[in-house]
């Protein structure tokens, strides 16, 4: 089994599906890899490691689309919405595709990389189990935007993080509010403790409360409790506009006292619910800084605006930057490369698919085969009639 690694491709992207360092073990089970000249260089991976660690470095990426019998990228088409649909063309039926898909998003698109007949897995579809906690690339990029998000706020805040007592006064901790706490906003609190400020978040699900705290958070609790909060995945459930303008009447305050608020409440597959207000936003202190980590899918913050960092009247600076793992290309590249590796390891045994449908994992992360949207799973959000078994 080939394996090809084009070079990303997405304006501003920076990372690569696979690094040198994954690349024996993928050789010892079966694997050849071949990687597009300069896939790595944004990452900091030049194409000679990659060669002195047995891969081969092919120069143009109609030649790793057409040497590979599995292509791996970070954005394929669907999360690549500006030049992902370039590779259609490219892509093959007795071909697999890996990467970011964007499943849950639009109906078309998905239709276009069904069309090409390809064997598409999602790594956004990996189910959240201990099994899968490997191949879990979702939670390996939230992770790394959730660090990020702090190390921004932190150079955009015109305070210090830490308490300092020293002879010149004493320097009080800047307030971090993380509202969603799931993978990125755990995260978030974790590297504002490390920073010395005084972190506490808030999240609809009860279950994350332990989490927060476990961190040295405060947990912030609303009198407002969320009907079903969260699935069987452990995902939030979307709640109705009285629940959410609920939300914001409780949140008001809370927000008015933190120095940054980080924001990383999402909902999959659907618009991200509006948490924090242009009216919230003007009773904070001028200098505070919000950092949507939601901008992508509409922004928790309403003056967000999707991929830019703007300053409103009140000094107030709202940073809606995209894509916050592909900022720490040679770490996102890293977890990115285990997280792929060990999913092809287990999809792969003896150079032959497993196409295992009593397997969680395989089962739940194919996404089309032979030109149809097989998921079940995504065809019940898209409503698409169910396929036989
Ligand atoms: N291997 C594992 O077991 C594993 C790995 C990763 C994540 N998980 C679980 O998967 C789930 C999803 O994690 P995620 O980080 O991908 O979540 P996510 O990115 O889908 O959402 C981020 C957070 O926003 C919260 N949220 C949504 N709407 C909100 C609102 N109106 N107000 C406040 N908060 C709101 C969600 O509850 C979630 O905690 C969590 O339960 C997490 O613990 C499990």
């Amino acid at each position: 089994m080939k394996i090809g690694i084009p070079r990303e491709t997405y304006p501003g992207e920076r990372r690569v599906a696979l690094v040198p360092a994954v690349i024996p073990s993928l050789l010892k089970g079966g694997f050849e890899v071949f990687v597009e000249a300069g896939a790595g260089t944004e990452a900091a991976f030049p194409d000679a490691e990659y060669t002195a660690r047995g891969a081969q470095i092919l120069a143009d990426r109609a030649s790793i689309f057409h040497t590979a019998d599995i292509v791996v990228q970070v954005l394929c088409h669907g999360s690549n919405d500006r030049t992902g649909k370039d590779d259609l063309p490219l892509l093959r039926p007795e071909q697999v595709l890996v990467g970011f898909l964007r499943p849950l998003g639009s109906i078309e698109t998905i239709r276009e990389i069904a069309a090409t007949g390809v064997t598409s897995f999602s790594v956004e579809l990996m189910p959240r189990t201990t099994r899968a906690q490997s191949m879990d690339a979702l939670t390996s990029m939230a992770t790394i935007a959730g660090y990020k998000a702090v190390v921004i706020a932190a150079d955009r805040l015109p305070r210090l993080f830490p308490m300092l007592t020293t002879a010149a006064g004493t320097i009080t901790p800047a307030r971090v509010l993380v509202i969603g706490a799931g993978v990125a906003g755990l995260q978030a609190i974790a590297t504002a403790r490390r920073l010395g400020a005084v972190a506490s978040a808030y999240d609809l699900r009860p279950a994350s409360k332990e989490q927060v705290q476990s961190l040295g958070g405060r947990f912030v609790e609303l009198p407002v409790e969320a009907q079903d909060a969260q699935d069987a995945r452990g995902y939030a459930r979307p709640q109705d506009d009285a629940f959410y303008e609920r939300q914001r009447e409780l949140l008001g305050q809370v927000v008015a006292e933190s120095d940054v608020v980080i924001t990383a409440a999402v909902v999959p597959g659907k618009k991200s619910p509006v948490l924090v207000t242009e009216g919230m936003v003007s009773r904070m202190a001028p200098g505070s800084v919000i950092v949507d980590l939601a901008a992508e899918r509409g922004g928790n913050c309403e003056l967000t605006r999707e991929g830019e960092l703007i300053v409103v009247k009140q000094g107030v600076t709202i940073v809606g930057w995209l894509n916050l793992a592909s900022t720490v290309p040679y770490h996102a590249s890293q977890m990115y490369a285990r997280n792929v590796s060990a999913f092809l390891l287990h999809l792969v045994k003896d150079g032959k698919l497993r196409m295992d449908q009593s397997d969680e994992i395989i089962r739940e992360t194919l996404l089309t085969r032979s030109g149809e949207v097989v998921n079940a799973r995504v065809r019940d959000f898209l409503s698409l009639p169910s396929l036989p078994a």
